[in-house]
């Protein structure tokens, strides 16, 4: 291939079924800025053991000095003769798969998220894959010290403000806090959450603790949503989660008191939604499965005092359908990382259900006929 035009090659067939299926467009503008040291060389012959490692060593190399040239999903080779080697081609197909995997992990470059109940479980591990991302996180919780902790271990992205959700102005100074440190607020995710302790039946419903409960999984929700909102509009852009539960979408997975509270949240997300669609502004909750957090693990013991937390995540993993997984607050992250990424540009008013198919599911059972 000459010097200054652009080809179009396609791999060699002795090279695995996935790098055959690849073409490669070299530009001008690309091949210029590669150095002379990439030239072409023949085909070298099949390299003995010790070769092979002094190969490695400058694809290693070669990578490094690549890694800034990959643009738009291509990247170039020059050639100085007019064949191409399988082992640059190889080379090549290895920069783009580690460039791809480097925007793969920054979906949320330049956004700011802020994340209620994040200094610990399902918000932190959530937190951290954000700021994986290319996001900088506001951790607001109740947990002033857990917090504070959870931000100077998730590094410079991380920031800790104090926030009880059950509180507006909480909520709001928070929201303030964001976007007056960052400039922005793009995301907001409404994850602080509490279990309840009240007896089983509807009949000695504690309504007291009721209200207890709904301040923080409803109203704190609410209240979320409404400061996001006052900051989003004017910018007609923004995604708001929240976290919901299976418990919300069926009857009999937890006491009445959480239940109702994470049904709401599953609908206060579809009536916001119709609203602030018309803003650009995506509204979304997510519904995991049980998860052993300290949350989760918390209120098993006062049902099962005698078992250690390993035993009673066991049967918190047991009582998934999926075989072979179980759900992690890392299963919860994924869902949060791909609701607020641009990925889900087109999605609002969902609830995206992370429980192996839990609540799609059940079994005829015939065993008793
Ligand atoms: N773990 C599960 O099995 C499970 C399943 C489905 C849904 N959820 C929901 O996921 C969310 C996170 O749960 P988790 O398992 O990570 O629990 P967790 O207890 O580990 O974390 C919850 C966080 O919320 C904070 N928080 C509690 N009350 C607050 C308040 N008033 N203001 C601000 N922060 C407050 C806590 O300090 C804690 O850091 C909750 O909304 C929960 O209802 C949990």
């Amino acid at each position: 291939m000459p010097h200054g035009q652009t080809a179009l090659l396609s791999l060699p067939k002795k090279l695995s079924q996935s790098v055959v299926s690849n073409i490669y467009i070299f530009s001008e503008q690309q091949l210029s800025a590669i150095p002379e040291s990439y030239s072409v060389q023949p085909p070298p012959p099949p390299p003995p053991t010790p070769r092979k490692k002094a190969q490695g060593k400058n694809l290693k190399q070669s990578l490094l000095s690549l890694a800034s040239l990959e643009e738009n999903n291509m990247f170039s080779i020059r050639s100085s003769s007019s064949s191409i080697s399988r082992a640059l081609l190889a080379r090549s197909f290895i920069m783009r798969e580690f460039c791809a995997a480097q925007r793969r992990e920054s979906k949320l470059e330049g956004k700011v998220a802020l994340i209620t109940g994040a200094a610990r479980g399902i918000g932190k591990e959530t937190a951290a894959k954000f700021i994986t991302n290319g996001a900088k996180v506001v951790i607001a919780d109740i947990r002033r010290d857990v917090g504070q902790e959870t931000a100077r271990q998730l590094g410079a992205n991380a920031s800790f403000v104090a926030c009880d959700v059950s509180q507006e102005s909480d909520i709001s100074n928070a929201v303030d806090y964001a976007v007056s440190t960052h400039g922005q607020l793009d995301i907001m995710y409404n994850n602080a959450g509490i279990a309840c302790r009240t007896p089983p039946s509807v009949v000695d419903l504690d309504l007291a603790a009721f209200d207890k409960v709904v301040s923080i999984n409803v109203r704190g929700a609410v209240a979320g949503i409404k400061h996001a909102s006052r900051v989003m509009i004017p910018r007609q852009a923004g995604c708001i989660l929240c976290t919901a539960s299976v418990t919300g979408m069926m009857g009999g997975l937890a006491q009445h008191t959480y239940s109702i509270t994470k049904s709401s949240v599953i609908g206060m997300v579809k009536s916001v939604a119709a609203e602030l669609c018309r803003h650009g502004i995506r509204v979304n909750c997510i519904s995991p499965f049980a998860i052993p957090t300290a949350f989760a693990l918390e209120e098993m013991q006062d049902y099962f005092p005698g078992l250690d937390a390993g035993a009673l995540a066991g049967m918190i993993h047991n009582a998934g359908v999926l075989r072979g997984a179980n759900c992690e607050p890392s299963d919860v992250a994924n869902a949060a990382l791909y609701l607020a990424s641009d990925d889900a540009k087109y999605i609002s008013g969902h609830n995206l259900v992370v429980d192996g198919g839990f609540t799609s599911i059940k079994s005829l059972n015939f065993a008793g006929t």
